[in-house]
């Protein structure tokens, strides 16, 4: 089967409807995305004087408070779009509490950003620029100023819409820009479109592991109609539970949390303690305490350090984390269960992650792959016994314990003896 052939076809139709429409022609889709997905998500695509001046933007250091910050500072073109950091770093070297996505394929997500509190590009695109401690400016009007008297701007705002741009015509720009921004054409999209030497042996063995053994498919399915291989809904997978008493943190935090406030809860997100505390700035349910969105897989492995706050430096680590069933603590996901992988079943898991780099990074797969590679005997959340279920503090041998039972964290004091 030629899926080029049919995403060539589906983009035609999608141009000839768009014409009729009067808006510009989608861009090309990379192998893996569907023509109805993009259909659906961007009912109208950008044009292109809107996307040439959204990327200017989206490069423009002087949309920061010292002209040194660009959302490309963050959000690197030659390093997918993300920045290699553990925590990004904003205006005078600032350091954040959370590591910077990939802006790739961000168009097809339900919701912005690690605990989902910007509903669209636009509302998203507009935090940064404020947020102090990334590009720091001091309000929207300031920056509508200063974006006006640059002649540039002022010009093509002009053309484009017939007017000096407001604060939204800058995050519209932007969001255009993005929405051009996508991530497909793996070794994996060409395996799953009927190439079956795509992948090698390992990598094979390893997609197996990831919808069988890994149990990673419960979350972070990739198929034709999930290309991003994220549920895009929130859990707590215990990333964040060794550092922090969850529930001390979140009644505290709910003393703070003004409701329905994004550019306050931006603010304690990037700046605070409160960080760790996730979706639940958000909602403020209990449920949400520690939870975070589940993040696409594409790329993965040329956008490290993982998960919100870059605490885990290579795939070798994140697997380890889910093999041990993440850390305990109260909120902990059900889906989170010791997986039993033995060495080997790690090692392929990880080629089968590599596999998901778009091909215009094959270069910086290879070396990211060569440095991961090199700390593989560095592993700081192994712990093979616990993972292997022969260790533990529930007293269990198997390797699938119930987690999702409060009781048998001793959450509510001394476990009761069961009644006979
Ligand atoms: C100082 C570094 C920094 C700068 C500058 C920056 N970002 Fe980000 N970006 C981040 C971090 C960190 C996050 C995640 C924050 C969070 O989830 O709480 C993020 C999240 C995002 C997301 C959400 C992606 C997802 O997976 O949910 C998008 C889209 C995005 N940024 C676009 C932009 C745009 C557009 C700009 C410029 C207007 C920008 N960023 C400027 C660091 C930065
Ligand atoms: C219960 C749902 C769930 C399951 C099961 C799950 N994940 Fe995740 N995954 C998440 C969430 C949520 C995050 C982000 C957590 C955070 O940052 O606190 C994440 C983060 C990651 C990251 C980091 C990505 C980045 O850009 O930082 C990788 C890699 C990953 N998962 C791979 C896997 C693999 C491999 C498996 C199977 C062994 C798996 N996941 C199983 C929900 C899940």
């Amino acid at each position: 089967m030629n899926m080029k052939a049919i995403s060539f076809a589906g983009a035609l139709t999608l141009a000839t409807v768009a014409l009729a429409d009067n808006s510009a022609a989608p861009p090309p889709l990379p192998l893996g995305l569907s023509p109805q997905l993009y259909k659906l998500t961007v009912p109208q695509p950008p044009t292109p004087a809107q996307v040439t001046l959204g990327e200017k933007l989206f490069n423009e250091k002087r949309l920061s408070a010292d002209n040194s910050v660009s959302c490309a500072t963050c959000h690197d073109p030659a390093k997918a779009f993300a920045d290699g950091k553990p925590q990004a770093v904003g205006i005078k070297n600032q350091v954040g509490q959370r590591n910077s996505p990939t802006v790739l394929n961000a168009l097809f997500l339900a919701t912005q950003f690690w605990d989902g509190r910007a509903a669209t590009l636009e509302d998203q695109a507009k935090l940064p620029i404020l947020n102090p401690i990334e590009m720091g400016m001091p309000s929207p009007e300031a920056v509508v100023t200063k974006v006006r008297a640059i002649p540039e701007y002022r010009d093509a705002f002009q053309k484009l819409n017939g007017r000096e741009p407001s604060y939204d015509d800058i995050a519209s720009a932007i969001a255009a820009f993005e929405r051009t921004r996508m991530a497909g054409n793996a070794r994996f999209d060409r395996f799953l479109t009927g190439n079956s030497n795509a992948l090698s042996a390992q990598e094979k063995r390893g997609w197996a592991l990831f919808n069988g053994k890994g149990r990673c498919n419960s979350c972070h399915a990739g198929n034709a109609v999930s290309p991003l291989f994220s549920d895009q809904k929130f859990h707590n997978i215990g990333v964040a539970a060794h550092k922090q008493d969850f529930v001390q943190l979140a009644s505290e935090a709910l003393r703070v949390v003004r409701a329905g406030d994004e550019e306050q809860i931006d603010r304690l997100a990037l700046e605070s303690k409160f960080s760790e505390l996730g979706r639940f700035l958000v909602t403020r349910h209990e449920n949400d305490i520690g939870s975070f969105k589940t993040p696409t897989l594409r790329n993965v492995g040329v956008t490290g350090p993982y998960m919100h706050d870059g605490s885990m430096a290579t795939l070798w680590d994140v697997v380890d984390h889910y093999n041990k069933g993440g850390i305990t603590n109260p909120y902990l996901d059900g889906g989170m269960q010791r997986l039993g992988l033995t060495e080997p079943e790690i090692d392929d898991l990880v080629a089968f992650l590599f596999a998901l780099t778009s091909e215009d990074f094959a270069a910086l797969e290879k070396k990211e792959l060569t440095a991961q590679r090199a700390r593989k005997t560095k592993r700081p959340e192994r712990d093979t016994a616990v993972a292997l279920g022969k260790k533990g503090n529930l007293g269990d041998l198997a390797p699938n314990p119930d987690l999702k039972n409060p009781a048998d964290l001793g959450l509510y004091g001394p476990v009761a003896a069961p009644e006979k």
